[in-house]
């Protein structure tokens, strides 16, 4: 059986690629596409039985890499197809029987004793700044054990899916909350609730990407080393429900633009480092060392800065995959991200860079857009604080198994 090579990007033609696919979970290597989404987070009930009700959820639900290609062939004459993703977190595993020594084995990454997705994201909550009250009331009781997020081009057919996948959940588990999704489109592009492009500038680990290089298929999969066969994967995701309050943000981009001498729209697009539309200030930030252009704490230069501390060249990517919701009340983004090793991805972002404001000089302020603490940061020479207008409501990781690990659960 030819094995996925993970040091090199994927060849969506190999063979390899194609006897990898049939375990690996859709939505990894390539967004499901998908307008409407739902995410249901769960706790796993206790008792006999548990195992093979899991085993049989996810052979119903989630959609493997193979299946979603297969989706995007029919698109066109199936436009209600459902996709599926189905994901555990520590906790969750815990329930299964797993216990602590093992998973420390099973999750372990090579040269590192801390492990964070066993840990939860709660543990991170200090260095975060991720107050405790600021969460959503769900968010801050028990630990979640799971989720299945379903994904369909079409509202109804979401809420049919959604309806019997309910119903099916509540035979091994208890839905504890729901978040509903969806992208927000002009004219076929997308946007994120403070109207700024997104879905720009997303990393890929296959030989065809549109935007080159490619990263190699390390920087994404991880072995399931629970599958009890060879050529599984997984990754560990990022989850992270955050709050936007647009009409603060359109405030603060105002405000600044009144201490800069710009427009609020420019203002704005200095706080993120692209403008509206998505054009980015500055594509190479070494043409612009200073920040004069491009500031040195807009957002994308803050999480993809491109060059390290050091000097060198850096790049840490995260595979995003998170969608806008919007209530009665409140907008913002349910931010997932996917990446082989939770610490050396988005955990170096969030430390070395989103919230070091000393990164990367001294002075430099926290990422304009997500940076905890606040606090002023530098304009050119100007201090001015922008405020917050993200706020964190709850969240936390999970590993999105193969479907060999699912099938192998036993009763
Ligand atoms: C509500 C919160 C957030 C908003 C409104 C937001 C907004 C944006 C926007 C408008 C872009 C430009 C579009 C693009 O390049 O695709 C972007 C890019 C990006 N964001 Fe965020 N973002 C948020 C949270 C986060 C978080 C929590 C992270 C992880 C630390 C993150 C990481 C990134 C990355 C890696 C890019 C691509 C940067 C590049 O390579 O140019 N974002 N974000």
């Amino acid at each position: 059986m030819p094995q996925l090579d993970l040091t090199h990007p994927i060849d969506l033609g190999s063979q390899h690629w194609s006897a990898a696919a049939v375990h690996l979970q859709g939505n990894i290597v390539k967004p499901h596409g998908r307008k409407h989404t739902v995410m249901f987070l769960f706790v796993l009930a206790q008792g006999d039985g548990l195992r093979a009700a899991l085993r049989d959820l996810a052979a119903v639900f989630v959609t493997s890499a193979t299946g979603q290609q297969n989706q995007r062939d029919r698109i066109e004459s199936a436009p209600n197809s459902v996709f599926g993703n189905l994901g555990l977190s520590a906790a969750g595993y815990r329930k299964l029987g797993f216990d602590q020594e093992a998973l420390q084995k099973v999750f372990a990454h090579r040269g590192y004793t801390q492990n964070w997705f066993l840990e939860g994201m709660k543990a991170k909550g200090d260095e975060w700044g991720d107050a405790a009250n600021q969460l959503e009331a769900f968010y801050q009781k028990a630990a979640v054990d799971g989720y299945l997020l379903l994904a369909c081009a079409d509202e109804c057919g979401l809420l049919e899916a959604a309806a019997m996948a309910k119903q099916r959940l509540s035979g091994c588990c208890e839905v504890v909350h729901e978040e509903r999704g969806q992208v927000l489109e002009q004219n076929g592009l997308e946007y994120e609730p403070f109207g700024f492009r997104d879905a720009i500038s997303m990393p890929s680990v296959l030989t065809t990407a549109a935007a080159p290089p490619p990263h190699n298929a390390e920087t994404l999969l991880f072995r399931d080393r629970l599958a009890g066969q060879s050529n599984c994967f997984g990754t560990f995701v990022v989850y992270r429900k955050l709050e936007q309050d647009v009409t603060g943000f359109d405030r603060a981009a105002q405000a600044l633009g009144h201490v800069l001498g710009l427009t609020a729209d420019e203002a704005a697009a200095r706080i993120v480092g692209r403008r509206k539309d998505g054009t980015a200030l500055v594509t190479d930030f070494s043409q612009d060392p200073s920040g004069r252009v491009c500031p040195l704490q807009a957002h994308i230069r803050k999480v993809n800065p491109q060059v390290s501390a050091r000097g060198g060249r850096i790049v840490v990517p995260l595979y995003r995959r998170g969608v806008p919701y919007r209530t009665d009340k409140t907008q913002g983004l349910l931010f997932l991200s996917m990446q082989q090793n939770i610490a050396t991805q988005f955990g170096l972002a969030m430390r070395d860079w989103v919230n070091d404001s000393d990164f990367p000089v001294p002075g430099t302020g926290t990422d304009s857009l997500l940076g905890r603490p606040g606090g002023v940061q530098n304009w050119n020479g100007i201090s001015h604080d922008v405020g917050r207008h993200v706020t964190f409501r709850g969240g936390e990781f999970f590993f999105l198994p193969s479907l060999a690990f699912f099938h192998s659960l036993d009763g």
